[in-house]
C-alpha cells in the first residue's frame, strides 16, 4: 500500500528487471495496440545487475502529470506513455467501481509524477525500454491498486517486449489472436529458480547508438521482408513449442543452438529489409565466430550468442563452462591494461587456457574489442522497495538529487 503523508501525497517505489529474448519478437500487426505477428520467448535477467527503479507520487496539490528519466524531465505527451497511464487509470475506476479496490478511492483523479533510473549506463547498448515500460505500469498498479492479470496488456503498449519484464525466468508473449488483442499476453513458463545453472554475460563492444530503432526497424521489414512472413507463420510457431520443451528439459545444448538460430534469422530478415538493416558490426561477427569455434573443439553447443537490435552480444552457457568461455573471450579480446574493470556483476572464477584450446580456435587477438563484460543470470520479476529513504521523489513531489546525478 503507499504511504499516505498529511499533504495528501501517495508514494510508491518499485523495480523491474531487464530481459533477453531467446525467440526474437518482430514485427507487429497492429501499431496502435502493439500487437504483434508472432509470439515471442525470452529470459528475464537478475536485478542486482540490470534494473530499473521508479517511484510515482500521486497528490490532489500536483497540477500536471511529469516524469523523469535518469534525470531529466522528459515530455509526458508521448503516445506510449499516454497510453499507459490511460489504462492504468481507466481498469483502476473499473475496479473501484465494481467495488473490490483496496486502493484510495480518490487517487485515481489525481495527477502523477514519475520518476525513474536505470541501474546500468546506457552505453550497454541494452534496450531500457522493456525494464522501463514494466517498472512504470506496474508501479502505478501498486499505487492505484490494479490487478496484476491487466498489466500485461498496458505495459505491452509502452514497448511490446516491456509485457516479458512483468515475470521472472523464462516468459513467453502469446501472439494472441483477438483483433482487440485482450489474449496478447506474458506468461511465465519457468521461474528464475528452474535452471540455476544457467548463467548471462553481455559482452559490450560498442557505446554508439543504434543505427534503427527497433520501432521503426520492425515496421519497414514488416513493409518490405518477404522472409519475416515465412518467419512469423512457419519457422516461430514451431520454435516456440521447441524452446519452451528444451527449456524445461534443461537441455542447453538443443537451447543453445535454436538460441542462435533465432538471433541469425532475426538478423537475416534484417538484412531482407529494404532498404537493409545492419545491427551487428566487426565485432559481433567475431564474437559469433569465437563462440562456434569454441563449440567446434568441445564437439557440443556450450556456449550461444543472441544479438538485438545492437552489436552488443548476449551469452548464454552453464555455470561449469563460464570461467574457461570468459578467460577465452579474455584472450581473445584482450582488455586494456588499468582500464576500467572488464568483468561486471557476478564473480567469475579464474581458469587456465590449453595451448591447444587456443591453437584450435585460430583467431587473431582483437585487443579492446569488448569494453566490459556484465556477468549475471536470470532473476525474479518486478518487486516493491519498501524503505521509503529509497524512493526518487521528495517529499515535495520534485526528484531527490540522488535521482538526478544518476
Ligand atoms: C530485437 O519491444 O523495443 O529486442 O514494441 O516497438 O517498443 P516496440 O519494440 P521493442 O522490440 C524489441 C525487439 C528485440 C527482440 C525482442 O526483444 O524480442
Amino acid at each position: 500500500m503507499p504511504e499516505n503523508d498529511k499533504q495528501g501525497l501517495s508514494v510508491v517505489t518499485c523495480t523491474a528487471p531487464v530481459n533477453i529474448a531467446v525467440i526474437k519478437y518482430w514485427g507487429k500487426r497492429d501499431e496502435d495496440l502493439i500487437l504483434p505477428i508472432n509470439s515471442s520467448l525470452s529470459v528475464t535477467l537478475h536485478q542486482d545487475q540490470l534494473k530499473t527503479t521508479t517511484t510515482v507520487a500521486c497528490s490532489r496539490n500536483f497540477q500536471q502529470d511529469r516524469i523523469w528519466l535518469n534525470g531529466k524531465e522528459e515530455d509526458i505527451n508521448n503516445p506510449r506513455l499516454q497510453s499507459c497511464l490511460q489504462e492504468i487509470r481507466r481498469f483502476s475506476r473499473k475496479r473501484r467501481n465494481t467495488g473490490d479496490s483496496t486502493s484510495d478511492a480518490s487517487s485515481v483523479s489525481h495527477k502523477v509524477h514519475i520518476c525513474s533510473v536505470n541501474n546500468f549506463p546506457t552505453a550497454a547498448g541494452l534496450a531500457s525500454s522493456a525494464s522501463g515500460y514494466a517498472c512504470l505500469v506496474y508501479t502505478l498498479s501498486q499505487l492505484f491498486g490494479v490487478e496484476s492479470e491487466q498489466l500485461s496488456a498496458v505495459a505491452r503498449q509502452g514497448s511490446g517486449s516491456a509485457c516479458r519484464s512483468l515475470y521472472g525466468g523464462f516468459v513467453q508473449w502469446k501472439l494472441g489472436t483477438q483483433l482487440d488483442g485482450k489474449d496478447s499476453l506474458a506468461e511465465q513458463v519457468e521461474s528464475e529458480s528452474y535452471w540455476p545453472e544457467l548463467r548471462v554475460l553481455i559482452l559490450v563492444v560498442s557505446a554508439e547508438q543504434k543505427s534503427v530503432g527497433s520501432t521503426s526497424g520492425m515496421h519497414t521489414s514488416v513493409e518490405t521482408s518477404q522472409l519475416l512472413k515465412y518467419r512469423a507463420d512457419v519457422v516461430v510457431p514451431s520454435r516456440m513449442e521447441e524452446m519452451i520443451r528444451v527449456i524445461r528439459e534443461r537441455d542447453f545444448p538443443a537451447f543453445g543452438e535454436l538460441t542462435m538460430k533465432d538471433s541469425n534469422q532475426f538478423h537475416a530478415i534484417c538484412l531482407d529489409t529494404y532498404p537493409p538493416i545492419f545491427y551487428l558490426n566487426n565485432m559481433s561477427h567475431r564474437i559469433i565466430s569465437l563462440v562456434h569455434r569454441y563449440n567446434q573443439y568441445y564437439g557440443e553447443t556450450r556456449v550461444a550468442y543472441t544479438f538485438d537490435a545492437g552489436p552488443n552480444a548476449v551469452i548464454y552457457t552453464l555455470q561449469d563452462h563460464l570461467p574457461e568461455f570468459v578467460q577465452v573471450v579474455r584472450h581473445f579480446f584482450p582488455p586494456e591494461v588499468n582500464g576500467e574493470e572488464f568483468v561486471k556483476g557476478l564473480t567469475v572464477c579464474s581458469a587456465d587456457l590449453s595451448e591447444e584450446l587456443k591453437r584450435d580456435i585460430n583467431m587473431e587477438p582483437t585487443p579492446k574489442g569488448i569494453r566490459y563484460i556484465i556477468s549475471t543470470k536470470a532473476g525474479p520479476g518486478p518487486c516493491v522497495v519498501k524503505d521509503p529513504n529509497h524512493h526518487l521523489l521528495g517529499a515535495d513531489g520534485l526528484p531527490k538529487k540522488s535521482a538526478i546525478s544518476h
